[in-house]
């Protein structure tokens, strides 16, 4: 029998003040999310319980136990305190995923910071464009990540503190310190920050169609949609395994790789590794997995490798295993079946929502190719994009509406109001996907409603990548298009018009796409570029992407008044 039991029941009977009590969330006045994710365990006899297993990318091995947790965890926030750092700070965590990235996010929070974790390989002005919006008071990284940090200082004048958890004996720089977690004088008890359940916690920057990268801000009482989804829809139970291959950079790797997990008091295991097949499966077969949390891209990466790998594993201790940020094709279902014994469960949310909001639940019909019913406590609904009124008719393409109200939802854009309120139309919270709903209530995802770029489930702005393409001396106009990619989904593809005086070439081809990659990401670099004369754009001279889009995805262009504003 799985967590959730009949989901119906729990549709009808589910209130979140049912998830908050189970939690024994605000009880004694406590709701500091860092708190539940690690004092909270030791507190109810959990303390030398696993809590999380790390292998490096050489094979080595490192336990932590939950007390490791909580005293580890007091040390961070005791440091930050000491270095004069307050409640409220912004305070930056952009490290690979090491054991100090993952137990400095609970120090920050128990200290009353708010975290913000940045995708470490980020390049120099995704970094900076970052922690400039958020005015970033502090930023824990390593030696291999510091050249970048450096070279962005300057522009920084809020930056006041760099630590370097990998230190070492060579000198840092003025303004940085050292700091070894494991070496630290150890704070058997601290004074927890006290906050309330809307005291910021963390912001997660994501990437819309214009306008830089947004913070989503979230609050402590998260914890209560992170917990209660945890156990209902990834169906993690006291003596699991759990392994959530997403990086902590992306919301997955905090609400599902830090908080969830840790609230539910479980044992989890990280890779920081990159992918292979084998190294996946070994992993799996090593550490006795059993819940597996990943993505599409992954998957369609493994199902490449075919069977003869997965035939070489031992699997077996695999029991559950979820999917998200991306759709789900039919074959990555029906192939894990045959692969795994067990289906993939596809599940939908977002940055903002901090939960999952849509998801096939363990123990329900699974249909290929739908991302599931909506979670109970979630109202969700398909709208007609003029007037945002939901459309009750079966098959019909609208928005994804949610109605706004549960824990984990984001609280606003840093510093961006103008944005937020554009989010919510006639009551509800437009999640900018659009999707369908069959008979039976089970949603069938469309698309997006807007040009972000889905690349391996990672959203990319096309604006950040037209901009820095436009820094580059040979690019006098561009524009950033997702095309379909048969493993990432989609991949960026630019379109660039030159300077006079620059001509077409590979080699200008490969240089920009260097360019792009060590400026923002990898995952932001064209893998191809397109050179044009010029640029198809409105009466207004606005670039019309969804007009090369569709180009690329062989659509029918159709009215192209339509297609933007002019
Ligand atoms: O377009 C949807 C897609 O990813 C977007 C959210 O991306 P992000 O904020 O980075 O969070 C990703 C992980 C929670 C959504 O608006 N998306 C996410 N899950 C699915 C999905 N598209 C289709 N099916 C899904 N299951």
């Amino acid at each position: 029998m799985s967590n959730i039991g009949s989901y119906e029941t729990r549709l009808r009977d589910f209130t979140w003040k049912m998830a908050e009590e189970e939690l024994g969330y605000g009880k004694d006045g406590k709701y500091n999310l860092g708190y539940f994710c690690s004092d909270r365990i030791c507190e109810i006899g959990n303390g030398t319980k696993v809590a999380l297993v790390w292998e490096g990318f050489t094979g080595e091995v490192r336990r932590y136990t939950y007390d490791d947790l909580r005293i580890y965890s007091n040390s961070f926030a005791t440091l930050l305190r000491q270095n004069g750092l307050l409640p409220g700070d912004r305070i930056c965590v952009f490290m690979d995923r090491i054991p100090e990235l993952y137990i400095s996010f609970l120090g920050i929070l128990k200290m009353g910071g708010i975290v913000q974790p940045l995708f470490s390989a980020f390049g120099e002005d995704a970094l900076a464009m970052r922690l400039e919006d958020a005015k970033t008071k502090a930023i824990l990284t390593t030696r291999k990540h510091l050249g970048k940090v450096r070279r962005i200082r300057s522009s920084l004048p809020e930056l006041s503190l760099v630590i370097v958890v990998d230190a070492g004996e060579k000198p840092l720089e003025q303004g940085e310190i050292a700091f070894s977690m494991e070496k630290a004088v150890k704070n058997e008890h601290i004074q927890i920050a006290t906050v309330g359940p809307e005291t910021p916690s963390v912001l997660h920057y994501t990437s819309g169609t214009t306008g830089r990268p947004k913070g989503a801000l979230h609050v402590h009482s998260s914890v209560i949609a992170q917990a209660i989804t945890t156990k209902w829809v990834l169906d993690v139970r006291p003596d699991d395994i759990y392994w959530c291959t997403a990086d902590p950079g992306w919301v997955t790797g905090t609400s599902y790789g830090i908080i969830g997990a840790w609230a539910s008091g479980i044992t989890q295991v990280v890779l920081d590794a990159g992918f292979s097949a084998h190294k996946w499966y070994a992993f799996i077969e090593k550490h006795r997995v059993t819940v597996w949390y990943s993505a599409p891209t992954a998957i369609r990466l493994l199902m490449k490798e075919g069977l003869d790998p997965v035939n070489k594993h031992d699997l077996s201790s695999l029991r559950h295993l979820a999917s998200v940020g991306e759709p789900l094709n039919a074959e990555a279902v029906l192939w894990s079946e045959k692969a795994y014994g067990k289906p993939f469960h596809d599940s939908y949310w977002q940055t903002e929502t901090g939960s999952i909001v849509i998801s096939n639940y363990p123990g329900m019909k699974i249909k290929p190719g739908s991302m599931g019913k909506p979670f109970p406590g979630i109202t969700a609904a398909i709208l007609n994009p003029k007037t945002f009124e939901p459309i009750n008719t079966v098959g019909t393409v609208g928005l994804i509406g949610l109605k706004p109200g549960w824990p984990s939802m984001f609280r606003m854009y840093w510093n961006n109001k103008e944005t937020y309120d554009k989010k919510f139309q006639n009551g509800w919270y437009i999640c900018g996907d659009r999707s369908s709903i069959d008979s039976e209530g089970y949603f069938w995802f469309v698309g997006r409603d807007d040009d972000v770029i889905n690349t391996a489930g990672h959203l990319v702005g096309p604006f950040e990548i037209e901009s820095a393409l436009l820094e580059h001396p040979a690019v006098a106009e561009s524009a950033a298009v997702g095309k379909p990619d048969p493993i990432n989904m989609e991949v960026v593809k630019a379109f660039i018009a030159l300077k006079p005086g620059f001509a077409k070439s590979e080699d200008l081809s490969m240089e920009i796409m260097n360019y792009i990659r060590k400026r923002l990401s990898p995952l932001a670099m064209p893998q191809e570029i397109e050179f044009v004369d010029s640029l198809p754009k409105t009466r207004s001279g606005k670039i019309m992407r969804r007009l090369l889009r569709a180009k690329e995805w062989g659509e029918e262009i159709g009215d192209i008044s339509t297609l933007e504003n002019d």
